[in-house]
């Protein structure tokens, strides 16, 4: 994964490989996921995991420039995706605005918009006007107040359909690639099938063109809650909270520093 992916690569990758994609928020971080992943996500998730709210809906889009341009510093070599926020894609004009402002001021490759049909005009006059759109369906962290709850969706042979045509609308707009989050596996393997872009599953199943996992989760660093679909990769809140021990414990005992930490 040392070569640079475009939206034609990515493309090009459904049903050759699965696609990895992992969120980052700093420069730090994007600089360790870069070598082993092929797409990286500025979410809007950082509102929760970054700056300890309980949802998304606060994150405005000059926090999500700053953190773009902070990834795209530490990833270099990577494809990012800039998360447009809660409220900045309400309608076309607001849409391209605000992306317009994405592009200008950060590096980012493409935007990232929840929803499916409904959203397709703006899917489309995006990419026509230049912007290139990752999509986002199924459950929608965006909706939560509006919903009542995180729900799970394809539960039903209605919510199924809809989320077939959603597929197919974001596709038909213009977007290269695009989310499923929170479907059942067997809905979001079907998803999968019935578009030609790659389909990136989180908490959608084994069966889709790729994963997206938020760092923070699957690097075990989030201990608030752990949704179902993460899987903790490493113990890090353990690790980063015995380290800290350890330091404290020594800077008390006047073990640190030692003579080859002085000058
Ligand atoms: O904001 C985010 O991190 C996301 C992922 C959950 C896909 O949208």
């Amino acid at each position: 994964m040392n070569k640079k992916m475009t939206i034609t690569s990515i493309k090009k990758a459904k049903g050759v490989r699965p696609l990895v994609m992992i969120t980052a928020y700093d420069a730090l971080f994007a600089s360790l996921l870069e070598p082993s992943s092929d797409m990286i996500l500025v979410g809007d998730s950082l509102n929760m995991s970054f700056a300890g709210k309980s949802d998304t809906l606060s994150a405005s889009l000059e926090q999500m420039i700053y953190h773009t341009n902070a990834v795209c510093m530490g990833a270099k070599n990577s494809f990012v995706i800039c998360d447009m926020p809660f409220g900045t894609y309400a309608n076309k004009d607001i849409a391209l605005q605000n992306s317009i402002k994405v592009f200008q001021e950060t590096p980012a490759d493409c935007v990232k918009i929840e929803g499916g049909e409904d959203k397709a005009d703006i899917v489309k006059y995006l990419c026509d006007n230049g912007i290139a759109v990752c999509g986002h369906i199924g459950l929608l962290p965006q909706s939560v107040r509006g919903e009542g709850g995180y729900k799970v969706k394809g539960k039903t042979k209605q919510e199924q359909l809809q989320l077939i045509q959603d597929a197919k609308a974001i596709e038909s707009a213009g977007a290269f690639c695009m989310v499923i989050e929170g479907v059942k596996a067997e809905v979001a393997a079907e998803i999968a099938k019935s578009v030609d872009i790659p389909v990136i599953g989180i908490g959608a199943g084994v069966d889709v063109d790729g994963q997206v996992l938020v760092f923070s989760d699957m690097l075990g660093l989030f201990e608030a809650f752990t949704p179902k679909f993460v899987k903790k990769y490493m113990d890090g809140a353990s690790l980063v909270k015995e380290a800290i021990k350890n330091y404290s414990d020594e800077v008390q005992a006047k073990e640190f520093p030692q003579e080859i930490h002085t000058y």
